[in-house]
């Protein structure tokens, strides 16, 4: 596995493998990878020739309460893991070449309608923070298809809305959610968690199933519907931020006529916020 930590040393190999008419498959991370990262990487493989995953903890995303200093860095192990799956390039910028005039400086990305609920409205300038790395590597690695994790389907959303609204010449592909055996999400904050609470955070997929179920038998009391599960997961000692039903394409609370509907929940158990979604498709 090849390795580079500049733009230029990763665009010699980049175009080393566009001469040769190779494919390139790009899968963003921020490190400290799991099964959830490894399947993306996967997805691109099975539809390109090249692999290339990046480890950057993104300062610019994260805001000034939040997790930056601690996020769990495992960087040895992280490249193992992608050796081990056969990925052909790791890139790790730094954060003085992406950033080099400091974080205030850079110009930003702002992606509109779909940041202003949920994670946007919880974390102001996050999605600022994700759209504007993600289109500064985009413009670096020029993959042709890069995959997301639907397990941040809102970042999944604005990303692919990027892509749109800004021609950008990526096919961006959205991979299903990587879970434990209990149905939790996989996710580096998982470990964050103590034995107790890990058991406990299978109820948020459990309770994803239930309403999605009930959706499907034919239920549109969508706000009984969200009440009840906001009360199931705070009754069990869950600090539940929101839990909707939306429209899957705007992420507008869904209205009855809808057919392709998310449901989008975070929870906190503890200090540890613990986002996941399902999807539910009436056609
Ligand atoms: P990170 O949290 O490391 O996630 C990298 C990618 O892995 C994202 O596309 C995310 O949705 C996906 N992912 C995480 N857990 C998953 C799971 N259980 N199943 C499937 N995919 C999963 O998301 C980011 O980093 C950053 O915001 C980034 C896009 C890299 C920009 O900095």
């Amino acid at each position: 596995m090849y390795q580079a930590t500049s733009v230029t040393e990763l665009q010699q190999y980049v175009q080393h493998w566009k001469d040769h008419d190779q494919s390139i498959a790009f899968i963003p991370t921020m490190g400290n990878l799991h099964a959830g990262h490894m399947s993306l990487i996967e997805k691109g493989q099975s539809l390109c020739d090249r692999s290339i995953c990046s480890i950057f903890v993104n300062p610019m995303q994260f805001g000034p309460n939040e997790d930056w200093d601690h996020y769990p860095r495992s960087l040895d192990r992280d490249l193992e893991l992608l050796k081990s799956i056969g990925c052909d390039l790791v890139y790790l910028p730094t954060a003085s070449e992406l950033y080099p005039d400091g974080l205030d400086r850079i110009s930003q990305v702002q992606v509109t309608d779909l940041t202003d609920h949920y994670e946007g409205a919880h974390r102001p300038g996050h999605f600022t923070g994700v759209a504007t790395v993600v289109l500064k590597l985009f413009n670096i690695v020029k993959p042709d298809v890069s995959v997301f994790g639907k397990k941040d389907f809102q970042q999944y959303r604005v990303i692919s809305k990027m892509v749109d609204d800004f021609n950008i010449d990526v096919q961006i592909i959205g991979q299903e959610t990587t879970r434990e055996a209990s149905g939790l999400a996989t996710s580096s904050r998982n470990q964050y968690l103590d034995q107790a609470q890990t058991e406990k955070a299978a109820l948020i997929y459990r309770t994803l199933q239930q309403t999605a179920y009930q959706i499907d038998a034919g239920e549109r009391d969508f706000a009984k519907l969200q009440q009840t599960a906001v009360s199931v997961l705070d009754e069990a000692g869950f600090k539940t931020d929101y839990f909707t039903i939306c429209n899957a394409e705007t992420l507008l609370p869904a209205t009855p006529e809808d057919r392709d509907l998310v449901i989008l929940v975070t929870a906190a158990l503890g200090q540890t916020r613990l986002l996941d979604n399902i999807e539910v498709s009436l056609w």
